[in-house]
């Protein structure tokens, strides 16, 4: 995602391939499983259905999962962005369409003009700086923020996601965090940021068979934002 292949190690390339065709394909489909549910609870309760509801997927990735909320959910667009470049032999086939490349600060887009953020696994690597930044970006460009992250409750926890991260994202060149948020830490993350948790899902099914052992539902979670009335952000 973050650098052609053709640059990295073979041993990245190995870990990369070795993740994408045995880990990966579950993973992507049990979260946008669990995604589906608070979109369209978002839409049902507060947007209604009589227009399209326009999201933000911040931080996609290879956009697999923003697909497969596409190919589920009737009557929503998803416009993709991260911070690589598209690939050059794929970049003007129609999947492309809806990507962006930003600096991972500043949303290339205008204020409210989404009704939905989500940010899957992204922020506990983007640096207590940047999940202020990155958060305060997503608050201007939409109503709501749909986050999914993981929790660490000790040692052991946080070895086991750095572990994830590095059998799952190394290989793409993306940095392993030295720590996780915690249940604590989190609060304050969305304190700071002006925002108020209308919903937290503390346990998520993300992993089948012997990898849900290793890396149990509660190491991940959902949380559903939106801004906090009269909440003064300290990220501006
Ligand atoms: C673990 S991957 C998750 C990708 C995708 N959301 C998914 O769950 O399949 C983390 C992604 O976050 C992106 N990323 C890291 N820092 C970022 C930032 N400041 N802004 C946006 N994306 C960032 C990386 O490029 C990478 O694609």
């Amino acid at each position: 995602m973050v650098r052609p292949f053709a640059q990295q190690g073979l041993f990245r390339r190995l870990v990369a391939d070795n993740n994408r065709g045995i880990v990966a394909p579950a993973r992507k489909s049990n979260i946008a499983k669990a995604l589906r549910c608070e979109i369209e609870n978002i839409r049902d309760r507060f947007i209604g259905t009589d227009r399209i509801v326009k999201i933000l997927d911040v931080g996609c990735g290879d956009m697999g999962i923003a697909e497969i909320l596409i190919q589920q959910i009737q009557g929503i667009e998803i416009t993709c962005v991260d911070t690589y470049a598209p690939p050059v032999d794929e970049a003007s086939s129609l999947r492309w369409f809806k990507y962006h490349q930003f600096d991972g600060k500043r949303l290339p887009f205008g204020d409210a003009e989404f009704d939905i953020s989500m940010c899957v696994d992204v922020l506990h690597h983007a640096g207590s700086e940047g999940v202020g930044t990155l958060l305060h970006e997503m608050l201007r460009t939409s109503r709501f923020l749909v986050v999914k992250d993981h929790f660490e409750t000790g040692l052991i926890s946080r070895k086991l996601l750095q572990f994830a991260d590095f059998y799952g994202n190394w290989g793409y060149g993306v940095n392993i965090p030295k720590q996780y948020f915690r249940e604590d830490t989190w609060k304050q993350v969305i304190m700071n940021a002006g925002l108020d948790e209308l919903r937290r899902i503390n346990s998520v099914q993300i992993h089948g068979k012997i990898f849900s052992v290793i890396f149990p539902p509660r190491l991940h979670y959902i949380s559903v934002m939106t801004k906090r009335k009269n909440g003064e952000s300290s990220n501006t």
